[in-house]
């Protein structure tokens, strides 16, 4: 016995995180590229003091029991949480944490990427020259919509999606958003942004970039329904979480031509079946939950959820609480 608070962190993070930890702490590490499977992942947190868990581990009541009572602090790798029961761990009295801020400006990238790759069709062209496909200079070949002076509807203005308008600002864009409430004239004014109803935000953009998070509320809050409001020429972008989307609405939507194109950081399930119609669209363009990997962002991210485990550990106020529902 150390005497050191015991933790267990369920993934390699970046050393930003991993050294403190290793410093401070009695440290299980599960140190495979895939999650631990849900029965080795409730043998290893039992009588620990602490965990810091990725969006792949499922914090419910069955995991802290298996944790025991001496768990204190439950750190999630990621800034959203809805992996983690916020409300059966403050019933506990196990504080959660999460990494709000540092990785705004890197989602958004992220982001804007996806968006001008499915308007240009960049995979389209990649793929087509490593075809040997190019033959000759084609004044119809490749032809997608124009991204500068269109209108982009941002739906979940919060953090990311301001950082997302920052970007449409520099393309001429004009910005509308959709949230929960309409937001003070103070947040929206320097975008020159305009509220909208999800329906009138829908039909009036060239291109959808959603931002919520995810919640019974924002389930497939796109779906065959909402996905009829948009325009045939539209382009839907998915940085948020997978089932925000109704996955075989949007792959019809896609093949009818009741969208032009999609581009998914984030599906449902993660990864997304082989065999699901979404990975066989030519006009949907996906990749593996990347938005916030920049060397830079995942390190402050694994410093902020370090400092969040140690904080736990010794029963001080974590530096970025989430706050349990009220
Ligand atoms: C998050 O932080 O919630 C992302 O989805 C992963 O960085």
């Amino acid at each position: 016995m150390s005497g050191k608070p015991r933790v267990l962190v369920t993934r390699r993070i970046p050393d930003e995180g991993l050294d403190p930890i290793a410093a401070a702490c009695e440290l299980d590490l599960w140190a495979d590229e895939l999650p631990p499977p849900r029965d080795e992942l409730l043998r290893r947190v039992a009588g620990c003091d602490g965990v810091l868990t990725l969006l792949t581990d499922k914090v419910d009541d069955g995991f802290l029991d298996a944790a025991g009572p001496g768990l204190r602090v439950v750190s999630n790798y990621a800034v959203g949480f809805d992996n983690i029961d916020v409300a059966a761990c403050a019933a506990r009295g196990v504080a959660v944490g999460n990494t709000p801020g540092v990785l705004t400006e890197t989602t958004a990238d992220l982001a804007w990427a996806l968006l001008m790759a499915a308007a240009r069709r960049l995979p389209e062209g990649d793929r087509y020259v490593r075809d040997g496909r190019w033959k000759t200079w084609g004044p119809l070949l490749l032809l997608g919509p124009d991204v500068h002076g269109s209108t982009i509807g941002i739906v979940g203005f919060g953090r990311i999606g301001q950082a997302l308008a920052r970007r449409a600002q520099g393309f001429g864009m004009r910005i509308l958003y959709h949230d929960v409430n309409e937001l003070p004239d103070d947040v929206t004014r320097p975008f020159g942004a305009s509220y909208r109803s999800l329906e009138g935000l829908l039909e009036e953009s060239d291109f959808v970039s959603l931002h919520v998070n995810l919640s019974p509320v924002t389930r497939h809050l796109i779906n065959a329904t909402s996905l009829r409001w948009m325009k045939p020429t539209a382009v839907l972008v998915n940085t948020s979480r997978g089932p925000v989307v109704d996955q075989a609405a949007l792959a019809a939507a896609l093949r009818d031509g009741t969208i032009w194109a999609a581009a998914l950081d984030v599906t449902d399930p993660e990864p997304i079946p082989m065999d699901d119609p979404l990975v066989g669209l030519d006009n949907c363009l996906i990749v593996p939950h990347i938005a916030s990997a920049s060397r830079t962002t995942r390190g402050k991210m694994a410093a902020m959820a370090a400092a969040n485990l140690l904080a736990g550990v010794r029963g001080e106020p974590l530096p970025t609480p989430v706050a349990p529902p009220a």
